[in-house]
């Protein structure tokens, strides 16, 4: 099929077929399920029947290969020009092997894994007959009251920028040349992360600068790397829904950024545009989505039912519909699926690659790296010691995070199966429940505690208790649990905390009360192998966090790379009161920002800097030499930020530029140069403008975005 029999296929299909090609449905629909009646309910809502199914372009959430290429084939026979369905679903952090959640692969600063995991996912995905991938989801976010936190990889518009190309190359590759490849859909356009007090789906209001400065790189790094969809977001972003915004996807993403790629509403998206108030019926939305750009509308039926009325009463040309279709039939071509519905479904490949042994070795390699070490007074690594592990997470398959929808409990290795590997006559008690207990279960984990050297107490959240619709005004691990620490504190050993979440938690109380904590988030499918590697010391803790922990609830959106206020606190004429800052808490977050230990310790030599003055075309060369001062191998993450000093709008206190992920063997030292180029120092300027200014600048070099040494530069026109 080339592109002149593309658009004679388009002149030849009729409206309803067209209309057809722009609507997503789940499954079920696909299925003959309404032969059966099981879903004549939901299609009578909607107001579709199976002539409708026979149009429609593509399919969400299906998986499997027996399955998908029956729906295809049953779709074909009955398709008047056979044009193949498009198979997608969420392939968020793994498809059957599960990787960590991507906050966690954030915490890695590792591309190559990253990468390495979105090409496992697409694998696996594509061999149970999947064609795209709702993902990389690169919404920034600073709240982390807002459950879908675990969803991206953190606050920093430079790390996760370059975590959604590493996604984009893994899922892609070359996608019309390379096997096993899906097609990548970043979401949720935009700025979905920044909802109003961390209420899913809630009010996103923010100026045009802050957008572009902070908000938009992420997105706009996956389609450079060639991403070729796009979502749209359930929020409203300054006054109008994501997804009714014109000024946002055909004058932003198409225009300025030219993305001609399919861009798909998120769920039911385009019919919330009554419930937002900006529409008044279900033909009013179908108008307003097309003409803002949407072109495939996922499970609601506007579009179907809407359409063509639409056109012939002269609200919508017919030639934005056709724009709208040929950009579908577009990627079904490039999948190649006019020539091989099927593409790459192959149960026999499916038995073969799935959950196989190298899948599970990357899976264990990515979560060993993602696993943050936060604090260790002399307690880890673990010897084969006589240990004990309480608490509701110990023996929990519940590890594996959100949008883990195709991974298995019967899979996953559990924290205690982990650690029995090393010592098998591991003591073990839940303690208590997630949000319940009683003193009979608090009392077995007392009694298994006192019989042991050492505790470790496994916590967290349930997954249920972040994600989408995850949110939550309390951020600390429930009480319950808490009082389980605090318990098995009071005998007097050396308790090492073990934490399951989706979001940076308060945990003040786990960091008083425990004399090592481990924070291991969901860690996937071979996180109990992972987590016994980092505790027993077989893999040496390298992770740092990419979103800082807040101090307290209250100090929430916390992040490091805020700006300086007309009042900063640690000024030097600073007043006593009225400067920016709390009475009952400090500024800063209790974990900054690019934090992390490791069982090696590293000392920094002095910051050299090349010149005192750059121009466009004489870079500087920033240098550190970092010596490992322990006696055991590690690796350190070298970060590398710089302030404008004076800009025409404010500047961050700190920006992340750079970063290196060195290993060094005990004792080693070695230098590590980085470039600062003109490029890396342009910003948002008042008139939208991405450049530079010249003048002077401070660039900061450290093991996380507190503990830095700094020097000054100028750059010159
Ligand atoms: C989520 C999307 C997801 C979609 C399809 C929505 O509820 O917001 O991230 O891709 O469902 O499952």
């Amino acid at each position: 099929m080339n592109d002149h029999q593309l658009k004679e296929l388009l002149n030849e299909m009729t409206l309803e077929e067209k209309t057809g090609q722009l609507m997503q449905l789940a499954t079920p629909f696909f299925k003959g399920a309404s032969d059966s009646g099981q879903i004549t309910g939901p299609m009578q809502d909607m107001g579709i029947n199976d002539k409708d199914i026979i149009n429609a372009g593509s399919v969400l959430g299906a998986s499997g290969a027996k399955e998908i290429k029956n729906i295809q084939k049953k779709y074909l026979e009955s398709s008047r020009l056979n044009i193949p369905l498009l198979f997608m679903s969420d392939i968020v952090h793994g498809f059957k092997t599960i990787f960590p959640v991507p906050l966690a692969i954030g915490c890695s600063w590792d591309m190559e894994l990253a990468e390495k995991s979105a090409e496992i996912a697409a694998k696996e995905a594509a061999v149970s007959g999947v064609h795209v991938s709702f993902a990389p989801m690169v919404d920034l976010s600073r709240d982390p009251r807002w459950g879908r936190v675990m969803e991206s990889t953190g606050e920093d518009v430079f790390l996760n920028s370059t975590f959604a190309r590493a996604f984009v190359r893994g899922f892609q590759g070359n996608l019309e040349s390379d096997k096993y490849k899906v097609a990548s859909c970043v979401k949720h356009f935009a700025a979905y992360g920044a909802p109003e007090g961390g209420r899913d789906y809630n009010t996103v209001d923010m100026s045009e600068w802050m957008l572009r400065e902070s908000y938009l790189p992420a997105y706009k790094a996956a389609l450079d790397e060639g991403c070729e969809m796009v979502m749209t977001a359930f929020n409203i972003l300054n006054g109008i829904p994501s997804t009714g915004n014109k000024a946002l996807m055909r004058d932003l993403l198409r225009k300025e950024w030219g993305f001609d790629g399919v861009l798909i509403s998120d769920w039911g998206a385009v019919k919330e545009l009554l419930p937002h108030g900006v529409a008044a019926n279900e033909k009013e939305a179908a108008e307003q989505a097309l003409k803002a750009g949407v072109d495939i509308e996922m499970m609601t039926s506007c579009y179907v039912n809407h359409l063509s009325e639409l056109i012939e009463e002269g609200k919508i040309t017919e030639d934005l519909l056709d724009e709208a279709v040929l950009r579908i039939l577009t990627l079904k071509k490039k999948l190649g699926l006019f020539e091989n519905p099927h593409r790459f479904a192959n149960e026999e490949e499916e038995k073969e690659f799935i959950l196989s042994s190298e899948h599970r070795a990357a899976a264990r390699e990515l979560a060993s790296k993602s696993i943050v070490l936060l604090k260790n007074e002399k307690v880890l690594p673990l010897k084969k010691e006589k240990i004990a592990l309480v608490g509701p997470f110990s023996m929990s398959t519940d590890i594996l995070g959100p949008w883990s929808w195709a991974g298995a409990p019967e899979d996953t290795i559990t924290l205690d199966q982990g650690m029995k590997n090393y010592v098998a006559d591991l003591l073990t008690a839940d303690g208590c429940d997630i949000e319940t207990g009683s003193e009979k279960t608090l009392q077995e984990a007392v009694e298994k505690a006192k019989q042991a050297d050492k505790i470790v107490v496994a916590l967290g959240e349930r997954s249920d208790m972040s994600g989408e619709a995850g949110s939550r005004a309390d951020i600390r691990i429930p009480e319950v649990q808490v009082d389980l620490l605090k318990k098995i504190k009071e005998l007097g050993k050396p308790v090492v905390a073990v934490l399951f979440n989706g979001r940076p938690l308060d945990i003040k109380e786990v960091m008083e009360h425990a004399d090592a904590v481990v924070e291991a988030w969901y860690p996937g499918t071979e996180g109990g192998h992972a987590l016994a590697d980092i505790l027993f010391g077989k893999v040496n803790p390298s992770a740092k966090l990419s979103m800082s922990f807040p101090y307290s609830v209250g100090q929430v959106p916390v992040y490091y790379n805020h700006y300086n206020t007309g009042r900063p606190k640690d000024a030097p004429d600073a007043q006593v009161r009225y400067v920016s800052q709390y009475l009952d808490a400090p500024n800063e977050a209790l974990l900054p920002f690019g934090y992390g230990l490791s069982y090696s310790t590293f000392a920094y030599s002095t910051l050299e800097i090349s010149a005192e003055t750059m121009t466009k075309d004489e870079p500087l060369i920033i240098s550190i030499e970092v010596k490992n001062t322990s006696g055991t191998a590690g690796e350190e993450i070298v970060q590398l930020y710089v302030r404008d000093l004076i800009g025409q709008v404010v500047r961050p206190l700190k920006e992340l530029k750079d970063f290196q992920k060195i290993h060094l063997e005990a004792g080693e030292t070695q230098q590590v140069n980085f470039t600062i180029t003109e490029e890396q120092l342009r910003y948002i300027h008042p008139d939208m403008e991405y450049k530079s200014d010249a003048g002077e600048f401070e660039v900061f070099v450290g093991g996380n975005s507190q503990d830095v040494q700094s020097k000054r530069f100028t750059l010159i026109d």
